[in-house]
């Protein structure tokens, strides 16, 4: 069962390859003041000979929660234990877990706004007191005894800061959320990640796929080894703007990163629902896709480009979409 809980992160197909993810604060690119911070806080522990406190990380998927608590895990030289809220699902399956760590390890929590509530409930003791209370026996015979757990750091990661309880949020002593990476990031990932592969790249192959990542490593790492596929078997290995251009085509992201997905929403949006305001329920069904796919991975980026807004009455296409799309903007008119 322990198996089951632990795996749940290998089951994912996104993960960044394991030869790409930076092992030290210093090989991770980006998010200069979270990694000041953290370097801070882990310096401090071990002086200190104690654990580091319990850490919350948030923000969009792909920006690298995962690889951030893999790092912390490295860095203060402790074993890290993976799993997510989904795949815990009762609260002996946690028990299990807490109760294997050693003094110091870290237990990272994938998407921690979804673990149940009875679950989450055996966190708060463990986080604040290292202990659980664990119900033994039955009827007139059944008791509670409470049972020590080492000193250990809980990273939680989610996409949802809003979906988290408060009892749960306030027990993170650091909490940091992720920002969509920035131009010059991302093209200095895209240039690590050929360095790693040995692929040769031209400066302005790498800023075309760093502008079409929509600042985040995982698409930006992903985009790379489509387009060396490209250049490997139809431009001798060499990437250019050429072959980059042509591969990013064929793949369909247009300049500002967009896919087919992010087409289907606005399309669906401006087409079906005359440009909002729409709930997302509506637009999520009118396009088949889940309401938290839509609301975890596409409206972040497509807010953050400043393509739709949300209003108390739902989601509205911007002037800026419709110009994206070609299509003629007539909103204003009424408002
Ligand atoms: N690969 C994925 N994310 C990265 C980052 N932030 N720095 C370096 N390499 C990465």
């Amino acid at each position: 069962m322990e198996n089951d809980i632990l795996s749940a992160e290998k089951q994912r197909d996104d993960l960044e390859p394991i030869e790409l993810r930076p092992r030290t604060l210093s090989e991770y690119i980006g998010q200069d003041h979270v990694k000041e911070m953290m370097a801070i806080f882990i310096q401090a522990a071990k002086n200190r000979k104690e654990s580091l406190d319990h850490v919350l990380l948030y923000g969009p998927p792909g920006l690298g929660k995962t690889t951030l608590a893999n790092i912390v895990a490295n860095e203060v030289g402790a074993n890290i234990k993976v799993s997510s809220g989904p795949a815990i699902e009762k609260s002996g399956d946690l028990a299990v877990l807490l109760t294997s760590l050693e003094p110091g390890d870290i237990l990272f929590i994938d998407e921690i706004h979804r673990l149940p509530r009875v679950v989450e409930e055996v966190l708060y003791p463990a986080m604040e007191d290292f202990a659980i209370d664990l119900i033994v026996g039955k009827d007139e015979t059944q008791k509670s005894i409470r049972v020590d757990l080492p000193p250990f750091t809980l990273i939680g990661a989610t996409t949802r800061f809003g979906d988290l309880t408060a009892p749960l949020r306030d027990r993170f002593g650091v909490v940091h959320k992720l920002e969509y990476y920035d131009q010059s990031a991302l093209e200095q990932i895209c240039k690590r990640t050929a360095s790693i592969y040995e692929a040769s790249i031209v400066d302005d192959s790498v800023v075309e796929l760093a502008k079409r990542s929509r600042g985040t490593p995982r698409i930006v790492n992903r985009l790379f080894r489509r387009i060396r596929d490209f250049a490997d078997v139809l431009n001798d290995g060499v990437i250019d703007l050429d072959i980059t251009k042509k591969a990013l085509d064929k793949l369909q992201i247009d300049e500002k990163g967009l896919d087919q997905k992010d087409y289907d929403y606005l399309n669906g949006l401006i087409e079906r629902f005359n440009g909002g305001p729409v709930g997302v329920e509506s637009l999520a069904s009118s396009i088949s896709e889940e309401v938290t796919t839509i609301e975890d991975v596409y409206e972040p980026y497509l807010l953050k480009l400043g393509f739709i807004k949300r209003t108390p009455r739902g989601r509205q296409a911007t002037e800026k979409a419709y110009k994206h799309l070609g299509k003629s903007y007539q909103g204003g008119l009424f408002e």
